[in-house]
């Protein structure tokens, strides 16, 4: 009964986290795809290709379901999955849409008509590819209405991140925070619509100040999957075991994520 988690690199582990404490019955079998992150500079059909591998390998270990811990995966491949790739049995979610929900204050499956929200301005921080797919805006144009979004695409970050180079991370974030800013100087809520960047949340706390409400993903993720697999206990795998597989070199990857996530990971080849 495995659950699947994918992310192009270390990002996904923060959601593996939130998810793991949440459920702690379930094995999770987690694959960073490092050989090829990151993702958030490639184009859509790029994405799509390397998505899809990752998610076959998932099958193949057991997991029916699949959850992209990833938002530029999520933004520029799942909706062409659902549409033409995922076989009957198999589910594949992504992490836009608990978050959408939260922001917008609506449960899981209210499709009532948009409607005005308690947020005006919103600050949305992700990777260029997220960015450009406007998924985020489109998500949150089905649910609420007279919400602007300034987006900034946080180029070179997850490097930053993925290198653990905390020094030029925590640089990034001032400096595409002030960008920003330039641009929507009171936002009432941010957006961390990169799975990678909670590894950074006080960082961008800090250079947002204490009146933005700063959203991040894990545990919203975490409480939609408990409330999903309450509904649909059949889509648990034929999984029996937590792993952790990356296309990365599994010594290296296995010493960041440890790093990042302050206990002993282990990494095997996938
Ligand atoms: N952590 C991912 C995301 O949520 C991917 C970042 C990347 O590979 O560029 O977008």
């Amino acid at each position: 009964m495995a659950v699947g988690v994918f992310d192009s690199g270390l990002g996904g582990l923060t959601v593996l986290d939130a998810v793991t404490k949440r459920l702690p019955e379930v094995p999770f079998v987690y694959f960073g795809d490092n050989a090829h992150a990151p993702y958030g500079v490639r184009d859509a059909d790029d994405v799509y290709n390397l998505t899809t591998a990752a998610v076959e390998r998932l099958w193949d270990a057991g997991c029916d379901l699949v959850i992209l811990a990833c938002n530029t995966a999520s933004a520029a491949a799942l909706r062409r999955m659902q549409e033409s790739w995922i076989p009957k049995d198999k589910r594949v979610l992504g992490v836009f849409v608990p978050l959408i929900e939260a922001l917008t204050e609506r449960q899981w499956g209210d499709n009532s008509p948009p409607r005005e929200v308690a947020v005006k301005h919103v600050a949305l921080f992700a990777t260029p590819a997220t960015v450009a797919s406007r998924a985020f805006q489109r998500e949150l144009a089905f649910r609420a209405v007279g919400v602007d979004v300034e987006a900034q695409p946080c180029g070179g970050l997850v490097d930053a991140i993925e290198d653990g180079d905390e020094i030029l991370a925590e640089a990034l974030v001032r400096s595409h925070v002030e960008a920003l800013l330039r641009r929507m100087p009171k936002p009432e809520a941010a957006i961390l619509g990169c799975t990678h960047y909670p590894l950074m949340q006080d960082a961008f706390q800090k250079a947002l100040g204490p009146d933005v409400a700063v959203y991040s993903q894990a545990n919203l993720v975490a409480s939609s999957l408990d409330d999903y697999l309450k509904r649909h206990p059949d889509m648990m795998g034929a999984g029996t075991e937590s792993c952790f597989l990356t296309t990365g070199d599994p010594e290296h990857v296995s010493s960041k994520a440890t790093q990042f996530l302050r206990r002993p990971i282990s990494f095997r080849a996938a």
